[in-house]
């Protein structure tokens, strides 16, 4: 029997992605929740999720929801286009449905709301673009979109390596985009893209919106807190961020992501199951 969530203001918010770059996520739940005490889980043991199979995957991920659950969460964020894209509804048992929340589905109720919208591109890894996940949860709401799917894998090494705002980026950026029909706006399915929103914006000419998570998420979060009455005002809340495997590297690269320096401690939660690594 895993020892349970804790349905209180005061529990913590339990946010996940295969590695670091979930935390531009986490950043933006900060900003519109900065009362909420915050478990981050990256799990840069098995990053990158976005070449690994829909089985494996399925499995780090069970553990970890285990992992944030047992940690009394009281609600789970899927901050990881390629978990979101593998975990075909958005619940992970024991969490209560109401209080997970994916990366896919704020942006597909965000095109509900926008339907001068006809042909939509997305660019993510290669788990999330093979999946369909977008073409299917859009069409199943506007059965008329158009959705062209592209598979960017490059761009989130490419960004982890601090190749960003340089030549080296704007011509891998193209490079990808030129394959893309025109289309009226474009999904950047992957938790590192917000850090070349600018540069994939340019390439348009500023001329379409870009649809990215961390914004959507943290909003959707919040109405959901609030409806159940579960919001927390902390004036001093109290952040963990963890990760699977501690490299320096990583936590470098996390200052990236959630915009301010985090210290990152190692926590090996296969160990008790025999897994190994
Ligand atoms: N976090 C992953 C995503 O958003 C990108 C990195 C990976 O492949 O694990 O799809």
């Amino acid at each position: 029997m895993i020892k349970g969530a804790n349905l209180s203001r005061s529990a913590p918010i339990g946010i996940f992605d295969s590695g670091i770059g979930g935390l531009t996520v986490a950043r933006a739940i900060n900003e519109l929740l900065p009362g909420e005490n915050l478990i981050y889980f990256g799990d840069t043991a098995h990053l990158p999720y976005g070449d690994k199979s829909s089985e494996a995957i399925r499995y780090y991920v069970s553990k970890i929801s285990d992992f944030l659950y047992q940690n009394n969460c009281k609600a789970l964020v899927i901050a990881c286009n390629t978990a979101s894209s593998v975990l075909e509804r958005s619940s992970l048992p024991p969490f209560n449905k109401k209080l997970v929340i994916n990366v896919v589905d704020p942006l597909v109720n965000w095109f509900t709301n926008h339907r001068e919208i006809k042909s939509i591109g997305v660019i993510g890894t290669k788990r999330t673009i093979k999946s369909g996940i977008y073409l299917r949860r859009l069409r199943s709401k506007i059965p008329e979109i158009e959705v062209k799917n592209l598979s960017t894998p490059l761009l989130a090494p490419m960004i982890e390596e601090g190749f960003f705002n340089n030549n080296i980026s704007k011509a891998i950026i193209a490079s990808y985009l030129d394959k893309l029909p025109e289309i009226d706006a474009l999904i950047l399915a992957c938790t590192h893209y917000p850090l070349i929103k600018n540069e994939i914006s340019a390439y348009y000419h500023n001329k379409i919106p870009l649809i990215d998570a961390p914004f959507l998420v943290a909003e959707q979060l919040a109405n959901q807190l609030d409806k159940l009455e579960l919001k927390n005002n902390l004036s001093k809340p109290k952040h963990q961020f963890i990760v699977s495997d501690f490299t320096d590297s990583f936590e470098q690269t996390a200052r990236l992501f959630f915009g301010e320096s985090v210290h990152l401690k190692e926590k090996n939660i296969w160990k008790q199951t025999g897994y190994r690594l």
